[in-house]
């Protein structure tokens, strides 16, 4: 199988930024090496160009840079349609984590029930109007289910993408109220920290797998750096203490990678500007290794 790397310098989708510079982090980490090590073809298709910074938070949406972000994730959109329907396995670098929106519009079309693993210290389930900053990295997953405005959910000429149940949320520890409300409203599953501490990341990932895997025709995992403990991945714009360790990280991504269900992924948030010598680089890349089959022995 070949896997085809996508890159999305996004830095549009929140404030801080040098998340643009992700992909070239991520490459820097030796990534392509490090797949086809494992016997991969890989094929680096570059980055996609993202439009100039809009600025000004528009007022009346409540969003900042709504046009440039979603212009973006049409085109990544058009990308990764071409590389699923090529029949390769699309592995997207970011940026911020609004680019989850073009990814899943791009992978989804090609399943009848795509189920998403969101790994992320957040639920990213906000709309305009429960959005405490704007920002519209703090939306993907709600625009991707179908919420918020048409502009982001209606990227790529449908929706949904996702349907409520087929989503599992790892990793959650700040959520805002609006989103807390919509987990409850529509009973999505979400794994906190209180969980992975309480049941341990091996019955988490278990109970994870055997929840998506009936229901769905393909997985796509959407992996926010700021998931793990700043500890471990300094190089994060929205750190938040207490979260999920290099290991338990590991130990996720190899029972993932033997459950076979990953169909597509994205590993995003990596901001090189705030990290300590390019380490969230190469935690991310340490850990598409084991979510590819990396094994000592
Ligand atoms: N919930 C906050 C917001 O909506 C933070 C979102 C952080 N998202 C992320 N992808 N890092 O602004
Ligand atoms: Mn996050
Ligand atoms: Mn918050
Ligand atoms: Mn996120």
């Amino acid at each position: 199988k070949k896997i085809s790397i996508l890159g999305v310098p996004m830095d549009l989708g929140q404030a801080r930024r040098g998340v643009n510079m992700g992909p070239s982090a991520i490459r820097y980490a030796d990534v392509i090496e490090r797949l086809e090590r494992l016997g991969y073809e890989v094929a680096d298709h570059g980055d996609i160009e993202i439009g100039a910074a809009e600025r000004l938070q528009d007022p009346e949406t409540n969003m900042k840079n709504l046009k440039a972000v979603a212009d973006a994730n049409a085109i990544l959109e058009s990308k990764v349609n071409e590389i699923v329907k090529e029949g390769d396995f699309p592995l997207v670098f970011g940026g911020d984590h609004s680019i989850a929106i073009g990814t899943l519009a791009g992978v989804s079309k090609h399943y009848s029930n795509l189920g998403v693993i969101w790994y992320d210290a957040h639920g990213d389930l906000n709309i305009a109007d429960t959005s405490p900053s704007g920002n519209i990295h703090g939306m993907p997953l709600a625009a991707s289910l179908g919420h918020g405005h048409p502009t982001l959910t209606e990227i790529g000429g449908y929706s949904p993408k996702v349907k409520h149940e087929n989503i599992v949320i790892i990793g959650a520890r700040d959520l805002d109220e609006g989103e807390k409300e919509l987990i409850k409203d529509k009973g999505i599953k979400v794994y906190t920290m209180h969980e992975i501490d309480r049941l341990g990341m091996t019955k988490v990932m278990e109970e994870t797998i055997s929840y998506l895997k009936d229901k769905t025709d393909g997985v796509h995992l959407s992996l926010d750096l700021d998931a793990l403990d700043p500890s471990d991945c300094p190089g994060v714009g929205t750190p938040v203490l207490g979260g999920i360790s290099y290991r338990e990280s590991h130990l996720a991504m190899e029972m993932l990678a033997e459950s076979g269900m990953i169909t597509s992924a994205e590993f995003v948030e990596v901001n090189p500007i705030l990290d300590e010598r390019n380490r969230t680089a190469m935690v991310a890349v340490a850990l598409m290794g084991s979510l590819f089959g990396e094994k000592l022995l």
